[in-house]
């Protein structure tokens, strides 16, 4: 899988005179089942996380306060997606490098993954992936 595989994906947002409302449901607007949430909150300006790939995970992205970047990384190409809008995420597949950065003050994004947490599952050293990325 590579960058043309990561998309931004809008999400359903109903609005009314109340607010908005977003969802995002398994196999609907993501297209994997979702088996894990975490969040990311009370990062530092200036912080960078990430800085890793997945061999297996996918994930969908979501800046639910705030605004932040996400490098993506296939080994061959790199693009910079822009997140600032809970109505919107950017779906990552599995074999790609990301780093997020250039978050805002308070932002929070709110990450959906297909797994449960696995060590295993992670490439953290960029040479190494780029290493599984030639031989795959
Ligand atoms: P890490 O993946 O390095 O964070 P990020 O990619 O957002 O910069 O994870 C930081 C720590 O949290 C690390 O010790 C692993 C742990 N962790 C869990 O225990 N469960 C999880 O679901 C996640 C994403 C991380």
């Amino acid at each position: 899988m590579s960058l043309v595989n990561c998309r931004l994906i809008d999400l359903p947002e109903l609005k009314d005179s109340r607010g908005s409302l977003s969802f995002v449901e398994a196999g609907r607007q993501v297209p994997f089942l979702i088996r894990r949430i975490y969040y990311l909150y009370g990062v530092p300006l200036g912080a960078v996380r990430g800085g890793h790939a997945h061999k297996e995970l996918h994930q969908l992205m979501i800046a639910m306060h705030g605004s932040f970047e996400i490098l993506i990384d296939d080994g061959i190409n790199k693009s910079v997606v822009a997140l600032n809008n809970p109505a919107r995420g950017l779906y990552i597949c599995p074999m790609i490098w990301r780093e997020l950065r250039g978050f805002s003050g308070y932002s929070v994004c709110v990450v959906l993954a297909s797994e449960v947490y696995n060590e295993d599952d992670y490439l953290r050293n960029y040479s190494d992936f780029l290493g599984v990325r030639k031989g795959g």
